[in-house]
C-alpha cells in the first residue's frame, strides 16, 4: 500500500459528498453543484486560491447536518422554514476535525439571509462572508431542474436571484453572480460530469495533502457523520474500529497496520450515508425494499473509497466486512481465500460490536449469548474461528476497549443533538 500521506483532502471531501448525495435522486450532485456555483463567484470576485479552496470545501460539505432524507428534501425548497438545525449540527460536526474549523463556521450561517446588511451578524455572531456565497450558491442550486435543459432556465433563475437581492442576499455577490450566469459554459458543467472534473483539477492543484496522523483524524470524522445519522447507530463504528484494533494486535499486525485497520473501521459503513435514517430508525421490521436498501451499503463504500488509489487495501479491510468465509455474504460473495485477514477481522468486529452494544430499542447481549452467536457463526465456517477463539479468550478485555470507545462517542452524539436543537 502506498503511503497514506498521499492522499489528497479533496478526494475524502467528494468521498463524502458523493455518499450523502447517494441518499436520493432527487439531490444526487447537490454538494457538488452548490460547491461548483460558489467556486465560480468566488473567481468572478477575484479571490485566492486559498480562498477558493475553501468555498469549494464548505460547498461540497454544506449539507452535512441534514441526516435524514426528510431534511434533505425539505432543504430543497426555495424558502425553507427552519433553516438553521442543520447548518448547526453541520457546524457542530466539522468542527471536530481541527483542519476543518474554517470550513465549520461557513457552513453554520450558511442559510443567514442579507436582510439589508443586518445578515452580518445572525444572533450576535458574526456571519463569515463565505456563508453568503454558499446560501447564494445553495438558493441557485435548488432552483434547478435536472429534468429540463438548463439554458432555457437560465432568465427564469436570475430574474428570481434578482428580485431578492438585498433581502435574501448579498446585493454584490448578486451582480457577480448575474455575470457569470451570462456565459453558457457556468450553466453547462453545472449540469454535465465535467462539473466533477473541474473542481478536482482546481482542488488538486492545491495539494492539500493528508499525513497518516490527520487520516486517522479525518477516519473519525467519516465516522461521526456515518453513525450520528440515527440514535439506532451512533457510536457503531467507533466500536466496530476498536474491536478490530484490539484483534489486528492479536494477530501480529504491525502498529502502522493497527491504525489503518481502525481507519478502516470508521470507515466500514461509510455507504451507510445513503440509506435513509427513516429506514435505519425505523422501529419496526424492515419491508423487502428497505431491507435491500440497507444491503447497498457495504457496495456503496467499496465503489466510493475505490476511487482513491492510497487507499485500497483500507477499502477491502472496511467494506468486504458482510462477506463471509464461506460466501454466504454480500455483495460479491467472495470466499476464504479471497478475503484478506484484515477483512475477516472487520466482520468478526462488526457482529461482535453489533451483538454487544446497546441500542435504544435493547440492551447488548451479554457476554454468554454473544459467544454463543460468534461460535455459531464460526462452527458454520462464516468467521474466522481463530479470530473468535481470540475474542472469547480475551472476552472482557475487547469489551472494556469497545465500550470506552462508545462512550467516547456516545458524548460527541449528545454534544451534536443538542446543536441541532438549540435556539429553536
Ligand atoms: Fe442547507
Ligand atoms: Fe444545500
Ligand atoms: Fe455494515
Amino acid at each position: 500500500m502506498r503511503n497514506s500521506r498521499n492522499i489528497e483532502l479533496i478526494d475524502l471531501i467528494m468521498c463524502l459528498s458523493d455518499a450523502m448525495d447517494f441518499i436520493d435522486p432527487a439531490v444526487v450532485d447537490h454538494h457538488k453543484q452548490v460547491a461548483y456555483i460558489a467556486y465560480n463567484i468566488g473567481a468572478e470576485l477575484g479571490l485566492s486560491l486559498k480562498e477558493l479552496r475553501q468555498l469549494i470545501l464548505a460547498g461540497s460539505l454544506h449539507d452535512i447536518g441534514a441526516f435524514s432524507l426528510r431534511e434533505r428534501r425539505d432543504a430543497l425548497a426555495f424558502e425553507l422554514s427552519d433553516p438553521h438545525g442543520h447548518a448547526r449540527k453541520g457546524y457542530a460536526l466539522l468542527r471536530l476535525f481541527e483542519p476543518l474549523s474554517e470550513i465549520a463556521s461557513m457552513v453554520r450561517f450558511h442559510h443567514v439571509r442579507w436582510y439589508k446588511g443586518a445578515g452580518r451578524k445572525f444572533r450576535g455572531l458574526d456571519v463569515p462572508f463565505f456563508s453568503h456565497i454558499i446560501h447564494l450558491s445553495d438558493r441557485i442550486a435548488v432552483l434547478l431542474y435536472k429534468k429540463k435543459e438548463i439554458l432555457g432556465q437560465v432568465s427564469g433563475i436570475t430574474r428570481t436571484i434578482r428580485g431578492k437581492s438585498g433581502s435574501m442576499f448579498e446585493p454584490s455577490l448578486v451582480d457577480v453572480f448575474l455575470r457569470v450566469a451570462a456565459r453558457e459554459y457556468f450553466w453547462l458543467d453545472l449540469s454535465a460530469p465535467s462539473m466533477r472534473t473541474v473542481l478536482s483539477q482546481r482542488l488538486r492543484s492545491a495539494h492539500l495533502g493528508i499525513g497518516s496522523r490527520d487520516m486517522l483524524g479525518f477516519s473519525e470524522l467519516f465516522s461521526r457523520i456515518i453513525d450520528f445519522k440515527s440514535p439506532f447507530t451512533a457510536t457503531h463504528s467507533s466500536g466496530v474500529a476498536a474491536t478490530a484494533e484490539f484483534l489486528a494486535g492479536k494477530a501480529g499486525f504491525t502498529k502502522k497496520e493497527c491504525i489503518d485497520i481502525r481507519i478502516a473501521g470508521h470507515m466500514h459503513d461509510l455507504g451507510k450515508l445513503a440509506v435513509p435514517v427513516e429506514i435505519l430508525d425505523k422501529p419496526a421490521r424492515l419491508n423487502r425494499r428497505e431491507f435491500n436498501v440497507v444491503r447497498h451499503h457495504s457496495f456503496y463504500t467499496y465503489r466510493i473509497l475505490q476511487s482513491i488509489a492510497p487507499l485500497q487495501t483500507i477499502n477491502t479491510w472496511a467494506a468486504l466486512h458482510h462477506e463471509r468465509l464461506d460466501g454466504t455474504g454480500y455483495p460479491f460473495h467472495l470466499k476464504k481465500r479471497d478475503l484478506p485477514l484484515g477483512s475477516q477481522i472487520m466482520a468478526v468486529a462488526d457482529v461482535f460490536t453489533a451483538l454487544t452494544e446497546d441500542r435504544p430499542y435493547r440492551a447488548g447481549m451479554k457476554q454468554s449469548g454473544a459467544i454463543k452467536l460468534l461460535d455459531t457463526m464460526s462452527f458454520r465456517s462464516a468467521l474466522n474461528g481463530e479470530l473468535v477463539a481470540e475474542l472469547r479468550q480475551h472476552y472482557e478485555e475487547a469489551d472494556v476497549i469497545r465500550r470506552r470507545a462508545q462512550s467516547s462517542a456516545r458524548m460527541k452524539y449528545r454534544d451534536i443533538a443538542a446543536a441541532g436543537a438549540e435556539g429553536r
